[in-house]
């Protein structure tokens, strides 16, 4: 069999020419990096998990109305996608003070923000994804108004769907980050939730023990990224519990 076409690798997904015109493969690396790759490991089961988790994700957004660029889960590691152009940018929500507010304004780590608070990064690794505003956003054409407006109303959407999911199964949704592509239908452009939504791109921190259930585990060593990932998959009903609740072997007479 002829070998797929790679369009572009990334740190922790490779993207492949998809069967039809307007498609794409999505693979997911086992490769972990933190702190723009300066810190990198290989963790076992990462890009099994994410694939699930974030097929998951971008179901239940789409069963509320939320335009996603999932189509179809392939294997265990790759999905179907919608080919999008991507906004250069990382949108972040943030419920609970972590990471780099934290450090930028003072806050104390866990404090609730008095609403959602939504920041942009301009996407560029060689400059570590700065944090910018409307106005660079606006100034060098990376989006327009509308399109901002657009993006802060699927943020907020997704952050609402987000943290329900997420409180019912004991764990906090402190913050996400999302990117977003352009889509054109016929003469409309739509924007639609594209990448991935994983516990690679949240914090999630376990209700009553605080426990972290995210990348952070990674970034600051506080113990097995898989378990953490595995944790939240189990809670989801993403994996199943146990392999002995796969179906027994029926006696053949
Ligand atoms: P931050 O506190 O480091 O700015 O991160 C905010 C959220 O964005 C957090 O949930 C982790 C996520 N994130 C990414 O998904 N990719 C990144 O490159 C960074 C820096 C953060
Ligand atoms: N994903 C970024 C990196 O690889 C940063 C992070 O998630 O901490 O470096």
């Amino acid at each position: 069999m002829a070998r797929r076409k790679k369009i572009y690798e990334g740190k922790a997904k490779t993207l492949y020419e998809g069967p039809e015109p307007g498609t794409i493969v999505q693979y997911f690396k086992d490769d972990a990096t933190a702190f723009n790759a300066e810190k990198r490991e290989i963790i076992d089961g990462k890009g099994v998990l994410n694939n699930r988790l974030s097929e998951f994700f971008m179901t239940g957004l789409a069963g509320i109305g939320v335009p996603t660029h999932f189509i179809k889960r392939l294997n265990m590691r790759e999905q179907l996608i919608r080919a999008a152009e991507m906004v250069p940018l990382e949108i972040i929500v943030r419920n609970y003070a972590a990471g780099s507010i934290c450090k930028r304004l003072g806050l104390e780590e866990g404090i609730a923000l008095p609403r959602p608070i939504v920041e942009y990064c301009y996407k560029d690794d060689a400059l570590g994804d700065p944090l910018v505003s409307e106005e660079h956003i606006f100034a060098f054409g990376w989006a327009s108004q509308q399109d901002m407006d657009d993006i802060v109303a699927l943020a907020l959407r997704v952050n609402d769907f987000m943290s329900g999911v997420m409180m019912a199964v004991g764990i906090r949704l402190v913050d996400f980050k999302i990117e977003v592509g352009r889509i054109w239908e016929g003469d409309f452009q739509r924007l639609i939730v594209a990448d991935e939504i994983s516990p690679d791109s949240c914090r999630l921190w376990d209700i009553e023990t605080g426990r972290k259930l995210d990348k952070d585990v990674f970034r600051r060593d506080l113990g097995d990224l898989a378990d953490a990932y595995t944790e939240v998959a189990r809670r989801l009903g993403v994996l199943p519990n146990t392999l002995t609740e796969a179906p027994k072997p029926k006696l053949v007479k």
